[in-house]
């Protein structure tokens, strides 16, 4: 099997991932060099085109997790396409505004922003900012107050719904540090209605990423709508938009995906019951499947038994399978004619000193000989966006295609990126006494 494409089934006549020709990956590895990441700008498309046919008899709309995959290519499609950006950080609001976003499409949510971080986002003027504590409500009517402003405000709440994924991808459990407590948003948005610095104009959740069921979406929105109608009975008419996050599930290897038409059945009610637009936050359903990371074998060895594909990517460049445990599909793109490959099943290991460094366990590989291109596909999200230095290994290139034609779109780090802002030792002459 040598045609890179995810395995998964087609709809609407586009692959769940992507379909670029074996010939076209290995030009492109070996042009820009490996390990390098390969998205397909015509999956993105498809994808957002999907969820939007999904999405269509409700009033909606998209914000694209930027944190998922925050290159300013990637971004500039989704902005093209007509979504907007849900933004967690300041870097975050300075990559959307650079890839060409308008303030009115940039929603801020995340559990930590800083005064200063709250600060920005106001001044930038972006649509909508959600909370996550009364503590961070009470800074930004201050931060507002003081700028003789009124902010749109949200509150994230914590629903209360445990989501079957990884522990470390599930949030909306009582317990965790996500949201607003569900017992604590009536009287949190009645202080919000006294308040001059804010108006509340949201009500969301985020229960968790990587979901496969729509049952926890339903159960969520159940006590989403729940809750709009007890605030409108205690008199809180100023809602225009309730948030079903993110956290549509994709095929990795074997799953089942959520298929866009549960989860919009599933949310529905909520925008039933509350005539209010749908906001939702997809990053991981739009990007992950558009793209891979090519990687080059350079060994293979058995030990006790166990055999070894020695590539030269690591969980610096691609942290889930060390991370979560997680499990993506590895194809050959190109064998290399190598007799030194075997049938048995091998753990696809990177260089870096760490056990945990694996990328794929027990897969059969028969044509992974050293030198040979492979391919570790749906790596399009919390791919580079979540890749380190660490060993100080430079962080890989990324390239996109897009129909017939491909670029870089952005270079391969260099070692003097790695150390900017460093000084030796005895470069040091400005200590400062303690
Ligand atoms: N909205 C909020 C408030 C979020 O925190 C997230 C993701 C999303 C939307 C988008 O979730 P998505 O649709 O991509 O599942 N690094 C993990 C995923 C962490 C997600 C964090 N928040 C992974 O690789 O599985």
């Amino acid at each position: 099997m040598r045609l890179v494409r995810a395995a998964g089934h087609r709809r609407g006549g586009v692959g769940e991932g992507v379909l670029i020709p074996p010939p076209l990956l290995d030009r492109i590895a070996r042009a820009v060099g490996t390990p390098v990441y390969v998205y397909d700008a015509a999956v993105v498309r498809e994808r957002y085109r999907v969820l939007s046919a999904a999405l269509a008899g409700i009033p909606h709309r998209i914000f694209y997790s930027v944190k998922a995959n925050s290159s300013l290519a990637i971004l500039g499609i989704i902005r093209a396409l007509g979504g907007g950006a849900d933004i967690v950080s300041v870097g975050e609001l300075v990559r959307a505004k650079r890839a060409g976003f308008a303030a009115p499409d940039i929603v801020f949510s995340g559990v930590g922003k800083r005064p200063d971080e709250l600060a920005a986002a106001l001044d930038a003027a972006v649509a909508l900012i959600h909370v996550e504590s009364s503590a961070e409500f009470h800074t930004l009517a201050a931060l507002a107050t003081a700028r003789s402003r009124t902010v749109p405000a949200g509150i994230r709440v914590n629903p209360d719904v445990t989501t079957h994924t990884h522990p470390f991808t599930q949030t909306g459990q009582k317990g965790m540090k996500f949201g607003v407590p569900l017992d604590e948003v009536e009287p949190l948005a009645e202080w919000a209605a006294r308040e001059p610095g804010v108006t509340l104009v949201s009500i969301g959740m985020h229960i968790g990423s990587q979901i496969l069921d729509a049952a926890h979406y339903r159960a969520g929105a159940a006590r989403l709508a729940d809750l709009v109608e007890r605030l409108r009975a205690r008199g809180i008419t100023t809602l225009t938009s309730v948030d079903v996050g993110g956290g549509l599930g994709v095929r990795y290897l074997d799953e089942r995906p959520l298929d866009p038409e549960e989860f919009v059945a599933a949310v529905r009610p909520l925008a039933e019951a509350t005539g209010l637009p749908l906001a939702v936050e997809p990053g991981r359903y739009l990007v992950g499947p558009a793209g891979m990371l090519l990687t080059r074998c350079l060994y293979r060895k058995c030990s006790g038994g166990r055999h070894f594909v020695i590539v030269d990517a690591g969980m610096s460049d691609f942290v889930r399978p060390s991370l979560y445990g997680a499990a993506h599909d590895v194809r050959v793109v190109d064998g290399a004619g190598g007799t030194d490959a075997g049938d048995e099943p091998v753990d696809v290991v990177g260089p870096i000193c760490e056990t945990g460094d694996v990328l794929a366990r027990g897969r059969t590989l028969p044509d992974a000989a050293p030198g040979a291109l492979l391919a570790i596909l749906g790596t399009g999200a919390y791919g580079f966006s979540m890749s380190s230095t660490y060993n100080s290994r430079p962080r890989p290139a990324e390239v996109l295609v897009d129909g017939g034609r491909w670029a870089v779109i952005r270079q391969r780090e260099v070692l003097e990126d790695l150390m900017r802002g460093e000084r030796t030792l005895d470069a040091i002459t400005d200590w400062v006494s303690a």
